[in-house]
């Protein structure tokens, strides 16, 4: 069985858990039960990063001791993967003492190799980097990443000869093409091995200075540099050497980081490896930074986006699916409440929610909910299925080579496709002119690949994914899937069983009302706008008004079945129209509509009212609301549910 390991980035404890930490922590996860459906055995890692000044400098800002700082900010990150269905396997701490032992056991190795040795450095250390500077790295003389003046720190330290094996890194770059991807990373760091001497890197810090770390076995006046300590976490938490886990999964490992911590994964941990005699990991892969409006996030800014209002706000599975599609793998992407409503909106209520509901409730209008057994297969359905081969093959690959965005939008070629195919057959038409075997075969081809759809999913949004093949009738079971074979594989949907009735799981979704500021500014703003330019006018010179939301939302607009018709006894043009809108008695509407409907054409019909209208007399009739109709040329057309609902049912 193939086997396959995923990381993330143990993350500092010195701040909550944000959209970068979740983005890259969903990813994993996606990436995780990806590999699970298509049949290897995978294991999932992710944990915090709990040594070094930045965590003591926190803890001390908070009144804690480093201990209780972070026990603290970790469980704030364990407890927060399970709120966003993230399925790891383990969660590493570097202040367990598993981990301590093995930081150990390896720098021991490494230093009795003589890859390690004692000397005097001076240099320009950041303290939000944790690390030293060359005078070649600085910008202006200031860090490049914090864009301070790191601070001239001259010691004795314990050196790693990282630069022995540049050679060899570079090497291994070359030859193994998906060692770091995406290329440009690749490139990044080939270049940064080609631009001169890799230096040695300072792996210890003097207890003098600080004391919260790993102490160096072969000398208790010093700690292990957090970056030595953290990189270790990837092979500690597997029980090297010995453990089973290390044996069965380290040869599979894929490392997952964005690029702020490239050079650290990419020129320090494969050195390091190098050097304790630990084959390399198979994969590093890189993102791009998530921005808000175009900037950093950050506290000071106050634009950090928290991860878990969003999922309150918009569902878990949305902002899952949101993520994964709208950023680029390896670019930067620009986050907005918009641009997630906008994908909700399009792609999942429209595309994949319209799927579900327009066939469900078809199954069930014409096959009492039953899915029908196929009849012969025509010209359209080998069209739809070889679209639906070709997008899942799409999403495969992309998925395995970390390209979730490209995945998703070749699987929607197939969601977009079965809508086109929904138009085309008309089975509605079908139905009308009995003919009975097209009609099942189409419901049934668009049931098996919304099945198949539905199994893709669940590596995106796991819950929504079973939910969908529940109402297919289908008890999901991840071992039971085999995604390469679903290419191929047809029929496995069983003719007879029972689907739902609806599907509803991506409702329509508003943005949220701006805040009062922003929205007086809007305001103000729109103000200005009229009084210079007076009304706006349309095309034809017209007054084109905009109304609030809130104006919108003061309509009462509900479903209602007309219980009763009676001709108005003063007016032929009018019908007094008894409708129960699910209020205790029938409400009685005087429609305009006789020349269109009769008695017996209304009875029974759903139609939409305005419940909130003021009632008023109608030629001596009393009218409770408004019943709403579309006029196209002579004709008219009362709106009605495309599937029966309650009567009283809110329109919105
Ligand atoms: N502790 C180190 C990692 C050690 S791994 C052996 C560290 N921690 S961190 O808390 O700063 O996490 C950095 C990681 O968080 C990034 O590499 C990325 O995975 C994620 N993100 C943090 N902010 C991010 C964005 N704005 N956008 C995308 N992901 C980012 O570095």
């Amino acid at each position: 069985m193939e086997r396959f390991y995923i990381t993330t980035p143990i993350y500092y404890v010195n701040a909550k858990p944000h959209l970068g930490h979740a983005y890259t922590t969903t990813v994993a996860d996606s990436v995780n039960r990806f590999h699970k459906l298509m049949g290897e055995e995978t294991y999932f890692l992710t944990g915090t990063d709990e040594h070094g000044d930045k965590i003591v400098q926190a803890a001390e800002a908070n009144g804690q001791s480093p201990q209780e700082y972070v026990d603290t900010i970790s469980s704030l990150f364990r407890n927060m993967w399970p709120e966003m269905n993230i399925s790891n396997n383990d969660f590493i701490r570097t202040t367990e003492p598993r981990h301590v032992e093995v930081v150990q056991s390896i720098l021991q190795k490494v230093y009795d190799a003589g890859d390690i040795y004692f000397g005097e450095y001076g240099g320009h250390y950041c303290f939000g980097c944790e690390r030293f500077y060359t005078e070649k790295e600085l910008v202006d003389g200031k860090c490049p990443d914090h864009l301070t003046t790191p601070e001239y720190i001259a010691e004795k330290n314990y050196f790693f000869k990282m630069s022995k094996y540049q050679g060899w890194l570079k090497d291994h770059i070359l030859k193994n093409p998906d060692f770091i991807r995406p290329e440009r990373y690749k490139n990044e760091v080939l270049s940064l091995l080609e631009s001169g001497e890799l230096e040695d890197l300072c792996i210890s810090r003097p207890k003098s200075r600080l004391t919260w770390g790993i102490e160096m076995p072969f000398d208790k006046d010093y700690v292990t540099y957090v970056w030595f300590d953290a990189l270790i976490n990837y092979v500690s938490a597997l029980g090297y050497p010995d453990g089973d886990k290390f044996k069965k999964f380290w040869p599979k490992a894929n490392h997952l980081v964005a690029k702020d911590i490239l050079k650290p994964h990419a020129v320090f941990w494969p050195t390091m490896l190098k050097a304790a005699g630990i084959d390399p990991y198979q994969s590093l892969n890189v993102h791009g930074y998530w921005l808000v409006k175009d900037t950093k996030m950050s506290k000071s800014i106050g634009n950090v986006v928290e991860p878990l209002a969003m999922k309150d706000t918009y569902g878990l599975d949305a902002f899952r699916y949101f993520l994964l599609r709208d950023m680029s793998f390896g670019q930067d992407s620009s986050f907005s409440e918009e641009a997630l409503v906008g994908r909700l909106n399009a792609e999942l209520a429209n595309d994949l929610g319209n799927l579900f509901n327009r066939t469900l409730s078809m199954t069930h209008k014409y096959f009492g909910g039953e899915i029908p057994r196929p009849d012969v297969e025509d010209i359209e359905d080998a069209e739809i299925k070889k679209i639906g081969q070709d997008a899942m093959q799409a999403f495969q690959e992309n998925y395995a080579d970390f390209k979730f965005s490209r995945g998703l939008e070749g699987l929607w070629e197939l969601v977009r496709g079965l809508n086109k195919y929904i138009d085309a057959t008309a089975p509605w038409t079908l139905f009308k002119e009995e003919n009975t075997g097209r009609l099942q075969t189409v419901i049934y081809v668009l049931l098996e690949n919304m099945r198949k759809i539905a199994v893709h999913l669940w590596p995106v949004m796991p819950s929504s994914s079973e939910k969908m093949l529940e109402q297919l009738g289908i008890q999901f079971d991840p071992e039971k899937v085999n995604l390469p074979k679903e290419l191929d594989v047809w029929g496995l949907l069983e003719s007879g069983a029972v689907v739902a009735k609806t599907s509803n799981l991506f409702p329509r979704v508003d943005l949220p009302e701006p805040k009062a500021e922003a929205k007086d500014a809007d305001n103000a703003a729109q103000k200005g706008k009229s009084k210079k330019n007076g009304k706006q006018s349309g095309k034809n010179g017209e007054e084109v008004g905009t109304i609030e939301f809130e104006d919108f939302q003061k309509l009462d607009l509900r479903v209602g079945t007309v219980k009763e018709v009676e001709k108005h006894p003063d007016a032929d043009r009018l019908l007094l129209v008894r409708v129960d809108t699910g209020d205790a008695e029938l409400r009685q509407v005087v429609a305009g509509i006789a020349d269109h409907y009769s008695s017996d054409d209304l009875i029974g019909k759903q139609v939409v009212v305005v419940a909130n209208l003021k009632p008023r007399k109608l030629r001596k009739q009393l009218s409770q609301g408004m019943i709403l109709a579309v006029k196209s040329g002579d004709q008219l057309q009362l709106l009605t549910p495309s599937a029966e609902v309650a009567p009283g049912s809110k329109v919105s």
